[in-house]
Protein backbone atom coordinates (compact mmCIF):
# COMPACT_ATOMS: atom_id res chain seq x y z
CA UNK A 1 0.00 0.00 0.00
CA UNK A 2 1.84 3.55 -0.60
CA UNK A 3 2.85 5.67 1.64
CA UNK A 4 0.93 8.53 -0.36
CA UNK A 5 -2.75 6.82 1.29
CA UNK A 6 -2.96 9.62 3.58
CA UNK A 7 -4.23 11.79 0.47
CA UNK A 8 -8.25 11.30 0.90
CA UNK A 9 -8.87 10.19 -2.86
CA UNK A 10 -6.04 7.80 -2.48
CA UNK A 11 -7.20 6.79 1.06
CA UNK A 12 -10.78 6.30 -0.82
CA UNK A 13 -9.76 4.31 -3.46
CA UNK A 14 -7.90 1.94 -1.22
CA UNK A 15 -11.06 1.75 0.76
CA UNK A 16 -13.05 0.75 -2.53
CA UNK A 17 -10.82 -1.58 -3.43
CA UNK A 18 -11.05 -3.25 -0.43
CA UNK A 19 -14.64 -3.27 -0.22
CA UNK A 20 -15.14 -5.08 -3.85
CA UNK A 21 -12.40 -7.34 -2.97
CA UNK A 22 -13.38 -8.54 0.94
CA UNK A 23 -17.12 -7.06 1.14
CA UNK A 24 -17.18 -9.80 4.64
CA UNK A 25 -14.21 -8.24 5.91
CA UNK A 26 -15.63 -4.26 5.59
CA UNK A 27 -18.96 -5.01 7.01
CA UNK A 28 -16.87 -6.28 10.14
CA UNK A 29 -14.27 -3.87 10.55
CA UNK A 30 -16.71 -1.15 10.25
CA UNK A 31 -16.19 0.86 7.15
CA UNK A 32 -12.91 1.80 5.06
CA UNK A 33 -10.08 2.87 6.66
CA UNK A 34 -11.22 6.52 5.68
CA UNK A 35 -14.17 6.34 6.85
CA UNK A 36 -12.89 4.44 10.45
CA UNK A 37 -10.77 7.41 10.59
CA UNK A 38 -9.11 5.17 14.13
CA UNK A 39 -6.49 8.14 15.35
CA UNK A 40 -6.83 7.09 19.41
CA UNK A 41 -4.05 9.23 20.54
CA UNK A 42 -5.94 12.08 19.41
CA UNK A 43 -9.06 11.68 21.14
CA UNK A 44 -10.41 12.27 24.34
CA UNK A 45 -10.27 8.36 24.76
CA UNK A 46 -6.50 9.03 25.57
CA UNK A 47 -6.48 9.39 28.96
CA UNK A 48 -2.70 9.64 29.03
CA UNK A 49 -1.23 13.17 29.19
CA UNK A 50 2.37 11.73 28.93
CA UNK A 51 1.12 9.46 25.77
CA UNK A 52 -0.28 13.19 24.33
CA UNK A 53 -3.54 13.31 25.57
CA UNK A 54 -4.75 16.42 23.45
CA UNK A 55 -6.12 19.44 25.09
CA UNK A 56 -5.03 20.42 28.64
CA UNK A 57 -3.26 18.34 32.03
CA UNK A 58 -6.30 20.46 33.51
CA UNK A 59 -8.84 18.10 31.74
CA UNK A 60 -7.99 15.56 33.92
CA UNK A 61 -8.02 15.09 37.87
CA UNK A 62 -4.47 15.46 39.55
CA UNK A 63 -5.42 12.04 41.32
CA UNK A 64 -5.92 10.33 38.05
CA UNK A 65 -3.41 7.85 37.19
CA UNK A 66 -1.46 8.12 33.94
CA UNK A 67 -0.01 4.67 32.71
CA UNK A 68 1.97 6.48 29.88
CA UNK A 69 0.01 4.17 27.98
CA UNK A 70 -3.08 4.37 25.73
CA UNK A 71 -5.04 1.02 25.14
CA UNK A 72 -4.22 0.18 28.91
CA UNK A 73 -7.14 1.49 30.44
CA UNK A 74 -9.42 -0.40 27.89
CA UNK A 75 -7.44 -3.53 26.90
CA UNK A 76 -4.20 -5.81 28.51
CA UNK A 77 -2.62 -8.29 26.33
CA UNK A 78 -3.00 -10.56 29.14
CA UNK A 79 -4.77 -11.53 32.06
CA UNK A 80 -8.01 -9.55 31.83
CA UNK A 81 -11.67 -10.08 31.00
CA UNK A 82 -12.79 -11.78 27.84
CA UNK A 83 -16.46 -11.68 28.43
CA UNK A 84 -16.78 -7.96 27.61
CA UNK A 85 -14.84 -5.81 25.23
CA UNK A 86 -11.52 -7.99 23.41
CA UNK A 87 -8.59 -8.34 26.01
CA UNK A 88 -10.28 -6.45 27.79
CA UNK A 89 -8.66 -4.61 31.05
CA UNK A 90 -11.58 -3.89 32.98
CA UNK A 91 -14.34 -4.77 35.64
CA UNK A 92 -17.94 -4.60 34.75
CA UNK A 93 -20.08 -1.68 36.89
CA UNK A 94 -21.70 -3.57 39.52
CA UNK A 95 -24.98 -1.81 39.37
CA UNK A 96 -28.59 -3.09 37.94
CA UNK A 97 -29.49 -1.62 34.45
CA UNK A 98 -33.24 -0.91 33.54
CA UNK A 99 -33.28 -1.22 30.40
CA UNK A 100 -34.97 0.59 27.51
CA UNK A 101 -37.68 -1.69 27.20
CA UNK A 102 -38.71 -1.74 30.97
CA UNK A 103 -40.54 1.23 29.52
CA UNK A 104 -44.20 1.88 31.34
CA UNK A 105 -44.18 5.38 31.42
CA UNK A 106 -45.44 6.81 28.17
CA UNK A 107 -46.98 3.40 26.56
CA UNK A 108 -45.63 4.97 23.29
CA UNK A 109 -43.09 2.80 21.99
CA UNK A 110 -43.49 0.28 19.42
CA UNK A 111 -40.91 -2.10 20.02
CA UNK A 112 -41.10 -5.05 17.30
CA UNK A 113 -37.10 -6.29 18.03
CA UNK A 114 -37.98 -7.71 21.70
CA UNK A 115 -37.29 -9.67 23.77
CA UNK A 116 -34.27 -7.27 24.97
CA UNK A 117 -31.55 -8.44 27.25
CA UNK A 118 -32.47 -7.73 31.01
CA UNK A 119 -29.23 -6.15 31.02
CA UNK A 120 -26.85 -4.77 29.18
CA UNK A 121 -24.33 -7.40 26.49
CA UNK A 122 -20.91 -7.53 27.20
CA UNK A 123 -19.66 -5.21 24.73
CA UNK A 124 -22.00 -2.45 26.25
CA UNK A 125 -21.46 -3.25 29.66
CA UNK A 126 -17.76 -2.50 28.75
CA UNK A 127 -18.50 0.91 27.48
CA UNK A 128 -20.81 1.19 30.95
CA UNK A 129 -17.87 0.60 32.62
CA UNK A 130 -16.91 4.16 32.48
CA UNK A 131 -19.76 5.62 31.35
CA UNK A 132 -22.25 4.62 34.63
CA UNK A 133 -20.30 6.65 36.13
CA UNK A 134 -19.58 4.66 39.41
CA UNK A 135 -16.70 3.01 38.37
CA UNK A 136 -12.86 4.32 37.85
CA UNK A 137 -11.65 5.22 34.93
CA UNK A 138 -8.26 4.47 35.62
CA UNK A 139 -9.01 0.99 37.91
CA UNK A 140 -7.57 -1.55 35.59
CA UNK A 141 -7.30 -4.96 36.19
CA UNK A 142 -3.43 -5.37 34.80
CA UNK A 143 -1.59 -2.28 35.26
CA UNK A 144 1.90 -1.88 32.91
CA UNK A 145 5.21 -3.25 34.53
CA UNK A 146 4.07 -2.86 38.13
CA UNK A 147 1.77 -6.12 38.58
CA UNK A 148 1.32 -7.23 42.00
CA UNK A 149 -1.57 -9.27 43.11
CA UNK A 150 -0.37 -8.39 46.44
CA UNK A 151 -1.35 -4.76 45.86
CA UNK A 152 -5.00 -4.95 44.92
CA UNK A 153 -6.04 -3.33 42.16
CA UNK A 154 -4.49 -0.32 41.20
CA UNK A 155 -6.11 3.19 40.02
CA UNK A 156 -7.13 6.32 42.30
CA UNK A 157 -11.01 5.39 41.50
CA UNK A 158 -11.28 8.62 40.24
CA UNK A 159 -14.64 8.33 37.73
CA UNK A 160 -16.71 9.75 35.13
CA UNK A 161 -18.95 11.25 37.52
CA UNK A 162 -16.50 12.92 39.64
CA UNK A 163 -14.38 14.03 36.54
CA UNK A 164 -17.05 15.94 34.60
CA UNK A 165 -19.87 17.30 36.85
CA UNK A 166 -20.93 20.22 34.72
CA UNK A 167 -23.20 20.46 32.05
CA UNK A 168 -22.49 19.58 29.07
CA UNK A 169 -19.99 17.18 30.10
CA UNK A 170 -22.30 15.45 32.60
CA UNK A 171 -24.06 14.28 29.81
CA UNK A 172 -21.40 11.28 29.35
CA UNK A 173 -22.31 9.61 32.20
CA UNK A 174 -24.79 7.80 30.82
CA UNK A 175 -25.63 5.82 34.37
CA UNK A 176 -27.58 2.66 34.70
CA UNK A 177 -31.33 3.91 33.89
CA UNK A 178 -31.27 3.22 30.08
CA UNK A 179 -34.89 4.29 29.59
CA UNK A 180 -34.02 7.83 28.03
CA UNK A 181 -30.71 6.10 26.17
CA UNK A 182 -31.35 4.50 22.94
CA UNK A 183 -32.34 0.84 22.87
CA UNK A 184 -29.65 -1.84 23.14
CA UNK A 185 -28.25 -5.31 23.00
CA UNK A 186 -31.78 -6.88 20.79
CA UNK A 187 -31.09 -8.50 17.62
CA UNK A 188 -31.36 -6.16 14.63
CA UNK A 189 -34.02 -8.14 12.47
CA UNK A 190 -36.06 -5.96 10.05
CA UNK A 191 -38.30 -9.05 9.03
CA UNK A 192 -39.99 -7.94 12.61
CA UNK A 193 -40.87 -4.50 10.94
CA UNK A 194 -40.80 -2.73 8.11
CA UNK A 195 -39.38 0.11 8.93
CA UNK A 196 -36.39 -0.61 8.95
CA UNK A 197 -33.55 -1.43 6.68
CA UNK A 198 -31.99 -4.64 5.58
CA UNK A 199 -28.79 -6.06 6.95
CA UNK A 200 -26.45 -6.06 3.89
CA UNK A 201 -27.66 -2.33 4.13
CA UNK A 202 -26.47 -1.35 7.90
CA UNK A 203 -23.83 -3.55 8.03
CA UNK A 204 -21.80 -2.84 4.16
CA UNK A 205 -23.04 -0.31 2.66
CA UNK A 206 -23.11 1.98 5.29
CA UNK A 207 -20.43 0.04 7.40
CA UNK A 208 -22.42 -0.27 10.66
CA UNK A 209 -21.16 -3.02 13.60
CA UNK A 210 -23.76 -5.49 15.02
CA UNK A 211 -22.63 -7.67 17.41
CA UNK A 212 -22.11 -11.65 18.16
CA UNK A 213 -24.59 -12.92 16.78
CA UNK A 214 -22.49 -14.63 13.89
CA UNK A 215 -22.74 -14.29 9.75
CA UNK A 216 -25.59 -12.20 8.99
CA UNK A 217 -27.15 -11.81 12.66
CA UNK A 218 -26.32 -9.49 15.51
CA UNK A 219 -27.40 -7.03 18.18
CA UNK A 220 -27.06 -2.92 18.73
CA UNK A 221 -24.91 -2.64 21.13
CA UNK A 222 -23.16 0.91 21.92
CA UNK A 223 -20.33 0.58 19.66
CA UNK A 224 -22.99 -0.54 16.82
CA UNK A 225 -22.95 3.53 16.22
CA UNK A 226 -19.49 4.45 18.19
CA UNK A 227 -16.16 3.09 17.36
CA UNK A 228 -14.08 4.17 20.08
CA UNK A 229 -11.10 4.49 18.10
CA UNK A 230 -12.09 7.23 15.61
CA UNK A 231 -11.35 10.68 15.59
CA UNK A 232 -14.76 11.35 14.26
CA UNK A 233 -16.91 13.70 16.68
CA UNK A 234 -18.60 12.15 19.01
CA UNK A 235 -16.80 8.74 18.37
CA UNK A 236 -19.47 7.85 15.71
CA UNK A 237 -18.41 5.08 12.97
CA UNK A 238 -19.98 7.20 10.89
CA UNK A 239 -20.73 11.33 11.16
CA UNK A 240 -24.43 12.12 11.42
CA UNK A 241 -24.71 14.96 9.67
CA UNK A 242 -28.33 14.97 7.91
CA UNK A 243 -29.12 12.24 10.39
CA UNK A 244 -26.93 9.60 8.11
CA UNK A 245 -26.66 7.63 10.96
CA UNK A 246 -29.90 7.21 12.36
CA UNK A 247 -31.24 6.44 8.33
CA UNK A 248 -29.23 3.79 8.05
CA UNK A 249 -30.98 1.70 10.11
CA UNK A 250 -34.39 3.76 10.45
CA UNK A 251 -36.81 3.94 7.53
CA UNK A 252 -38.70 7.48 8.54
C1 LIG B 1 -11.75 3.78 25.98
C2 LIG B 1 -11.59 2.37 25.80
C3 LIG B 1 -10.70 1.87 24.70
C4 LIG B 1 -9.41 2.24 24.43
C5 LIG B 1 -8.58 3.28 25.16
C6 LIG B 1 -8.96 1.39 23.38
N1 LIG B 1 -9.96 0.55 22.99
FE1 LIG B 1 -9.84 -0.93 21.59
N2 LIG B 1 -11.81 -1.43 21.94
C7 LIG B 1 -12.59 -0.87 22.90
C8 LIG B 1 -13.89 -1.50 22.87
C9 LIG B 1 -15.07 -1.19 23.76
C10 LIG B 1 -13.85 -2.46 21.84
C11 LIG B 1 -14.98 -3.39 21.40
C12 LIG B 1 -15.94 -2.65 20.49
C13 LIG B 1 -15.52 -2.60 19.08
O1 LIG B 1 -15.27 -3.66 18.48
O2 LIG B 1 -15.43 -1.47 18.55
C14 LIG B 1 -12.52 -2.39 21.27
C15 LIG B 1 -12.06 -3.18 20.22
C16 LIG B 1 -10.75 -3.23 19.80
C17 LIG B 1 -10.25 -4.13 18.79
C18 LIG B 1 -11.07 -5.16 18.02
C19 LIG B 1 -12.08 -4.52 17.08
C20 LIG B 1 -11.48 -3.57 16.11
O3 LIG B 1 -11.93 -2.40 16.07
O4 LIG B 1 -10.48 -3.89 15.43
C21 LIG B 1 -8.93 -3.88 18.66
C22 LIG B 1 -7.96 -4.58 17.74
C23 LIG B 1 -8.58 -2.82 19.59
N3 LIG B 1 -9.72 -2.45 20.25
C24 LIG B 1 -7.32 -2.29 19.75
C25 LIG B 1 -7.01 -1.19 20.52
C26 LIG B 1 -5.69 -0.59 20.63
C27 LIG B 1 -4.45 -1.12 19.92
C28 LIG B 1 -5.80 0.48 21.47
C29 LIG B 1 -4.73 1.47 21.86
C30 LIG B 1 -3.97 2.09 20.77
C31 LIG B 1 -7.18 0.54 21.91
N4 LIG B 1 -7.88 -0.47 21.30
C32 LIG B 1 -7.68 1.45 22.82
C33 LIG B 1 -12.24 0.14 23.76
C34 LIG B 1 -11.03 0.80 23.79
C1 LIG C 1 -11.79 3.60 30.37
C2 LIG C 1 -13.04 4.31 30.48
C3 LIG C 1 -13.91 4.46 29.24
C4 LIG C 1 -14.40 3.46 28.44
C5 LIG C 1 -14.24 1.97 28.60
C6 LIG C 1 -15.18 4.12 27.42
N1 LIG C 1 -15.15 5.48 27.61
FE1 LIG C 1 -16.03 6.88 26.45
N2 LIG C 1 -15.21 8.36 27.58
C7 LIG C 1 -14.51 8.17 28.76
C8 LIG C 1 -14.17 9.46 29.33
C9 LIG C 1 -13.40 9.69 30.64
C10 LIG C 1 -14.69 10.44 28.46
C11 LIG C 1 -14.61 11.96 28.60
C12 LIG C 1 -13.26 12.43 28.12
C13 LIG C 1 -13.16 13.93 27.96
O1 LIG C 1 -14.20 14.62 27.89
O2 LIG C 1 -12.04 14.43 27.89
C14 LIG C 1 -15.35 9.71 27.38
C15 LIG C 1 -16.01 10.32 26.32
C16 LIG C 1 -16.85 9.66 25.45
C17 LIG C 1 -17.72 10.30 24.50
C18 LIG C 1 -17.86 11.81 24.29
C19 LIG C 1 -16.84 12.30 23.33
C20 LIG C 1 -16.93 13.79 23.09
O3 LIG C 1 -16.51 14.23 22.01
O4 LIG C 1 -17.38 14.53 23.97
C21 LIG C 1 -18.39 9.31 23.86
C22 LIG C 1 -19.41 9.47 22.77
C23 LIG C 1 -17.94 8.04 24.41
N3 LIG C 1 -16.99 8.30 25.35
C24 LIG C 1 -18.43 6.82 24.03
C25 LIG C 1 -17.92 5.59 24.47
C26 LIG C 1 -18.36 4.31 23.98
C27 LIG C 1 -19.49 4.10 23.01
C28 LIG C 1 -17.61 3.36 24.60
C29 LIG C 1 -17.61 1.88 24.36
C30 LIG C 1 -17.48 1.46 22.95
C31 LIG C 1 -16.74 4.06 25.53
N4 LIG C 1 -16.95 5.40 25.40
C32 LIG C 1 -15.85 3.45 26.40
C33 LIG C 1 -14.15 6.95 29.30
C34 LIG C 1 -14.39 5.72 28.72
C1 LIG D 1 -28.29 4.17 17.78
C2 LIG D 1 -27.02 4.81 17.85
C3 LIG D 1 -26.39 4.96 19.21
C4 LIG D 1 -26.27 4.01 20.19
C5 LIG D 1 -26.75 2.57 20.18
C6 LIG D 1 -25.54 4.64 21.28
N1 LIG D 1 -25.25 5.93 20.96
FE1 LIG D 1 -24.16 7.24 22.08
N2 LIG D 1 -24.53 8.72 20.75
C7 LIG D 1 -25.12 8.53 19.51
C8 LIG D 1 -25.12 9.79 18.81
C9 LIG D 1 -25.68 10.04 17.42
C10 LIG D 1 -24.52 10.75 19.68
C11 LIG D 1 -24.28 12.24 19.43
C12 LIG D 1 -25.40 12.99 20.10
C13 LIG D 1 -25.20 14.48 20.08
O1 LIG D 1 -24.29 14.97 19.41
O2 LIG D 1 -25.96 15.15 20.78
C14 LIG D 1 -24.15 10.03 20.88
C15 LIG D 1 -23.56 10.61 21.99
C16 LIG D 1 -23.03 9.90 23.06
C17 LIG D 1 -22.28 10.47 24.16
C18 LIG D 1 -21.92 11.95 24.33
C19 LIG D 1 -22.91 12.66 25.21
C20 LIG D 1 -24.19 12.99 24.50
O3 LIG D 1 -25.25 12.54 24.96
O4 LIG D 1 -24.16 13.71 23.49
C21 LIG D 1 -21.93 9.44 24.98
C22 LIG D 1 -21.11 9.51 26.26
C23 LIG D 1 -22.47 8.23 24.40
N3 LIG D 1 -23.13 8.55 23.24
C24 LIG D 1 -22.30 6.97 24.95
C25 LIG D 1 -23.01 5.86 24.55
C26 LIG D 1 -23.05 4.61 25.29
C27 LIG D 1 -22.28 4.31 26.55
C28 LIG D 1 -23.91 3.80 24.62
C29 LIG D 1 -24.40 2.43 25.03
C30 LIG D 1 -25.04 2.35 26.35
C31 LIG D 1 -24.38 4.52 23.43
N4 LIG D 1 -23.80 5.76 23.43
C32 LIG D 1 -25.23 3.99 22.46
C33 LIG D 1 -25.64 7.36 19.02
C34 LIG D 1 -25.74 6.18 19.70
C1 LIG E 1 -27.98 0.10 14.08
C2 LIG E 1 -29.29 0.52 13.67
C3 LIG E 1 -29.87 1.75 14.31
C4 LIG E 1 -29.39 3.03 14.26
C5 LIG E 1 -28.09 3.51 13.61
C6 LIG E 1 -30.33 3.85 14.95
N1 LIG E 1 -31.36 3.08 15.42
FE1 LIG E 1 -32.94 3.73 16.47
N2 LIG E 1 -33.56 1.82 16.78
C7 LIG E 1 -32.97 0.71 16.21
C8 LIG E 1 -33.66 -0.45 16.66
C9 LIG E 1 -33.33 -1.89 16.26
C10 LIG E 1 -34.67 -0.03 17.56
C11 LIG E 1 -35.69 -0.89 18.30
C12 LIG E 1 -36.86 -1.02 17.36
C13 LIG E 1 -37.77 -2.19 17.62
O1 LIG E 1 -37.56 -2.97 18.54
O2 LIG E 1 -38.76 -2.31 16.87
C14 LIG E 1 -34.57 1.42 17.60
C15 LIG E 1 -35.40 2.25 18.36
C16 LIG E 1 -35.42 3.62 18.26
C17 LIG E 1 -36.40 4.48 18.89
C18 LIG E 1 -37.50 4.01 19.85
C19 LIG E 1 -38.70 3.60 19.10
C20 LIG E 1 -39.81 3.13 20.02
O3 LIG E 1 -40.82 2.69 19.48
O4 LIG E 1 -39.68 3.19 21.27
C21 LIG E 1 -36.13 5.75 18.50
C22 LIG E 1 -36.92 7.00 18.88
C23 LIG E 1 -34.95 5.70 17.68
N3 LIG E 1 -34.56 4.40 17.54
C24 LIG E 1 -34.32 6.79 17.12
C25 LIG E 1 -33.06 6.76 16.54
C26 LIG E 1 -32.28 7.94 16.22
C27 LIG E 1 -32.72 9.37 16.45
C28 LIG E 1 -31.11 7.50 15.69
C29 LIG E 1 -29.90 8.31 15.27
C30 LIG E 1 -29.31 9.12 16.34
C31 LIG E 1 -31.19 6.04 15.65
N4 LIG E 1 -32.38 5.64 16.18
C32 LIG E 1 -30.19 5.23 15.13
C33 LIG E 1 -31.90 0.70 15.34
C34 LIG E 1 -31.11 1.80 15.05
Amino acid sequence: MPKTSRTVQTAATVGLALFLAAPALSAQTGGTLAERNEDITNTRHNFSISSGRPGTAATLPGTFVDYGEICVYCHTPHGGNYDQGPLWNRNAPAASYTMYNDVTNTGQSDIDMSPFATTPNGVSAACLSCHEGTVGVDVVVNAPNTWDPASGTPGSGTNLSAMFTTSPDNLKVIGADLRNDHPISMVYDPTLDDQFKDLATVTNGNRLKLFGGGVGVGTVECATCHNPHTANATFLRIPNGSSALCLTCHTK
